[in-house]
């Protein structure tokens, strides 16, 4: 069995499109199990640069199947654009990707609640969220007045179900935006009659497709979404996403069985970043965590927005590690980190608060100096390193310090941006 997952260990950003991508050369299947668009995933091919946001990250392997989980919620248009955009580039040819009959679908009217809610909500209301309509079409799955993708295959369904949303609804549009925002019921249901063509000839059993390629001794790469402390039972509740982030989540969003899986790796930059509301101990203000931002080139692949940015918080990595199950870490960015002037690492909370806590917002954390760091040269001997023994002597450090308080031995370390930029350590499959 060679199923691997691979997951955000922070809040998001980590580098999932880049690891993806470096190992899915030696895979058959890519899976997403869980989000939608909400996810920004770069991927650098020479002097390409290519940011999925539905499509799984393997999408630049010809030959590699692409699959999209029970767990994910899809706006069609933008799986459609995304689809289009690839296929302009050469990529994701006839037969490489399905979408599962259970994936959730989001409409316009999820889209609105979301950015309607985010505009004039008032305190924990406000999430900082990406306003693609995550949340509401989550809302909606729980809420059992989802819609599937098997249900666009229905017409007369798919209407009655949005005559149920418009109930529910309308209240909430209508007071934020006023008569028009209410779900116009006709409009949508043309929309979905669309869809359901595009969308037929993709749709499958996903979890069948999965199983049988994990039973007949394919290489699986399963793909998370956002990252460990957004997820929405484990993560900074209630600043988080409304989904399973976490590696357990690959089971439920795909429909296979935990037994399934072979090795979870969690990915890390070599420091950490936030986009959104919510808890951030070891945030960085000023002057250092500007240099973050712009060496890390730390704005939203979605969204564009600047992200906060601060040191490497490692109870938080040790929390991820845990709820993860993590068999290997993927450190990425090490050579933004090696181009700071200095550099300090989060270890502990002062007071001992713990990662899940909703203290955390409270936090403050107990910060170390890295030593030896802050010489020029480092960040090049770094980017141009492609085996650990080629790294300088306070960068093994660093890593030796993170593997030695995580318990998790390092399976990757990401250099740059691009696929050669890797240092591989562990097979993957
Ligand atoms: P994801 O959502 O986890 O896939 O991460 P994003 O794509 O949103 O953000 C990660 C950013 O860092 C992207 O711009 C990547 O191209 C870039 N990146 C990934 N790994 C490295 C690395 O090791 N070094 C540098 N300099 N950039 C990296
Ligand atoms: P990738 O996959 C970083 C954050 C949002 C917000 C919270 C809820 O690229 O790592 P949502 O729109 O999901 O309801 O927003 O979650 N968020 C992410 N932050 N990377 C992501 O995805 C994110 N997806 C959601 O900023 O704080
Ligand atoms: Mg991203």
């Amino acid at each position: 069995m060679s199923t691997l997952v691979v997951v955000g260990a922070q809040w998001g950003d980590e580098g999932k499109g880049k690891v993806v991508d470096a190992l899915a050369s030696r895979a058959d299947l890519v899976a997403r199990y869980a989000g939608g668009n909400n996810a920004g995933h770069t991927l650098v091919l020479g002097d390409r640069k290519i940011v999925t946001h539905l499509i799984p990250s393997g999408c630049a392997y010809p030959g590699t199947l692409c699959v999209l989980g029970a767990g994910m919620v899809i706006d069609p248009e933008v799986f459609h654009a995304e689809v289009a955009a690839l296929q302009r580039g050469g990529m994701l040819q006839q037969g490489e990707l399905r979408v599962s009959l259970d994936a959730h679908v989001i409409f316009s009217f999820h889209r609105r609640l979301d950015g309607l809610r985010e505009d004039l909500g008032r305190g924990s209301a406000k999430i900082g969220t990406t306003r693609r309509g995550i949340g509401p079409a989550y809302e909606a799955k729980a809420g059992r007045r989802g819609i599937r993708v098997r249900d666009l295959f229905q017409p007369a369904r798919v209407s009655a179900l949005l005559e149920l949303n418009r109930d529910r609804l309308d209240p909430e549009l209508i007071s934020l935006g006023g008569p028009s925002a209410g779900v116009d019921v006709a409009a949508e249901a043309a929309r979905a009659a669309g869809w359901a063509q595009s969308l037929r000839p993709l749709a499958c059993d996903v979890g069948a497709l999965v199983d049988d390629a994990i039973r007949s001794g394919q290489r699986v790469l399963i793909e998370g979404a956002q990252g460990a402390l957004l997820d929405l039972d484990h993560g900074t509740y209630p600043y988080v996403t409304s989904s399973t982030t976490l590696a357990g989540g690959a089971c439920a969003g795909l429909g296979i069985g935990p037994m399934a899986i072979k090795k979870v790796w969690g990915i890390t930059k070599a420091y950490a970043t936030r986009v959104g509301a919510g808890p951030f101990p070891s945030r960085v203000d000023g002057e250092l965590g500007d240099l973050l931002r712009r060496e890390g080139g730390e704005f939203g692949a979605t969204t564009g927005r600047p992200r906060d940015c601060g040191w490497l918080d490692l109870p938080a990595l040790r929390y991820a590690a845990r709820t993860n199950g993590l068999s290997g870490l993927c450190v990425t960015k090490l050579d933004v980190l090696a181009a700071m002037p200095e550099a300090w690492i989060c270890a502990a909370y002062e007071g001992g608060v713990a990662p899940g806590a909703d203290e955390l917002d409270q936090a403050r954390p107990v910060l170390e100096r890295l030593r030896d760091w802050g010489d020029p040269r480092l960040v090049e001997r770094v980017k141009l390193a492609r085996r650990l023994v080629d790294l300088p002597p306070p960068v093994r450090d660093y890593l030796d310090r993170i593997v030695e308080f995580t318990g998790v031995p390092l399976a990757l370390v990401s250099v740059g941006a691009s696929r050669e930029q890797t240092i591989f350590l562990e097979e993957a499959f």
